[in-house]
């Protein structure tokens, strides 16, 4: 019924250190927290991504615009090109760090592992990714159990664990701390700057048949590996253009908590709040599908951040390693065609 961490005394815990956080001035995310707009009823915090400010959002943006601008004048891609809808496989390697080896002390079964990948590749066949689990380690590490984004314990978890390169997907499965976050993960273009912290963190008892009900049906690793492909939230930017840089995902005021079907949170959008949406908030069985625009917008990070590409657009699978563009940002501003040419000299 509900998160081991979500007794009474958790519920003091989480509203206790947000309101502390907040109070010294910092860490406004983490304050957020406290918030209503970003927890559930229950205080469950779906994800720790943070609400990036849009200033710092534009540029980051408009350097992944100006890289695929390099990619399409490459390739001749477009949102319908084919390479889009080839299929591609990731490398995962998968953490269980634990408290002991119990249940409750995040000790997963194999069979809730092998049930959480199918979930993930069910989830991504819309994207035509398919993960392919290479490995999993099994930690019984009390001090590294309860695991909190930003931590000297959490990158000492990471350098120690994490395999593969850029291209690989590593989930550390844990106790997240504040208790009810349900999870958080890297962007692809954060790669360059942390190679280590690369990956994504996720509550042990959100995989199937878990404790974390309505959010025990393997979502939230569906969700946090959204990110991890480049993808923001439905409702980042609130009504506010550019959003989540996706067009075919309608404006979103807030998160859809539960399942608000039917609901029409900007006024000005063309639709419905897409409370289906992975990249929402909603329960576990609410959460079931990728726009087209979430698709492009993912294979376009992956292939310019991680170097991961199909055979038809000059990869080969998931053996990349984020090394193809590596050209300076800037060069392109707001006229796409007349620029493709400059900019395909300059880069690649
Ligand atoms: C892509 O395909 C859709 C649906 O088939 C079509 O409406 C749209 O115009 C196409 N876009 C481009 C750029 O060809
Ligand atoms: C295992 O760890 C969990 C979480 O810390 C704890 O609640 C439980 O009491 C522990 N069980 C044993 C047998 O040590
Ligand atoms: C899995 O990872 C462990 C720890 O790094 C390593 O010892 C083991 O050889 C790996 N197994 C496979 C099949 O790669
Ligand atoms: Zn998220």
């Amino acid at each position: 019924m509900i998160l081991p961490s979500l007794s009474s005394r958790s519920f003091l815990a989480t509203a206790l250190l947000a309101s502390t956080l907040d109070s010294s001035g910092n860490l406004a995310s983490a304050a957020a927290a406290a918030d209503d707009r970003l927890t559930d009823t229950r205080n469950i915090v779906r994800c720790g991504v943070e609400n990036i400010p849009v200033p710092e959002l534009l540029k980051m943006e408009e350097e992944f615009k100006n890289h695929r601008i390099v990619l399409e004048a490459g390739h001749g891609a477009d949102s319908n090109a084919s390479w889009v809808n080839d299929p591609l496989s990731i490398n995962m390697y998968l953490h269980v760090i634990a408290a002991n080896e119990t249940a409750e002390g995040g000790s997963v079964s194999d069979t809730q592992i092998k049930d959480q990948i199918d979930v993930l590749n069910t989830d991504y066949q819309t994207m035509n990714i398919d993960f392919q689990l290479k490995n999993v380690t099994r930690t019984v590490r009390p001090e590294w159990f309860n695991v909190k984004p930003s931590s000297k314990e959490q990158a000492e978890m990471k350098r120690s664990l994490r395999q593969g390169g850029p291209a690989d997907l590593n989930v550390y499965l844990g106790c997240l701390d504040p208790p009810g976050l349900l999870g958080y993960s890297t962007f692809p273009r954060d790669i360059r700057e942390n190679p280590i912290d690369d990956g994504v963190v996720v509550l042990f008892s959100s995989l199937p048949g878990g404790a974390a009900e309505p959010y025990n049906e393997g979502k939230t690793l569906t969700h946090e590996v959204g990110h991890w492909l480049g993808l923001y939230h439905t409702f980042q930017g609130g009504c506010n253009e550019p959003g989540d840089f996706v067009e075919d995902t309608p404006a979103e005021a807030k998160p859809g908590f539960g399942c608000p079907e039917g609901r029409k949170s900007c006024k000005h959008s063309t639709g419905l709040d897409p409370i289906h949406n992975f990249m929402d908030y909603g329960d576990d069985n609410c959460l079931s599908s990728f726009t087209q625009g979430q698709v492009v917008r993912a294979r376009d990070q992956i292939a310019i951040y991680r170097g991961i590409k199909s055979s038809k657009h000059g990869g080969s699978g998931s053996s990349g390693g984020g090394k193809q563009h590596t050209g300076r940002p800037g060069k392109y501003h707001h006229d796409r065609r007349n620029s493709r040419h400059e900019v395909q000299k300059g880069l690649i």
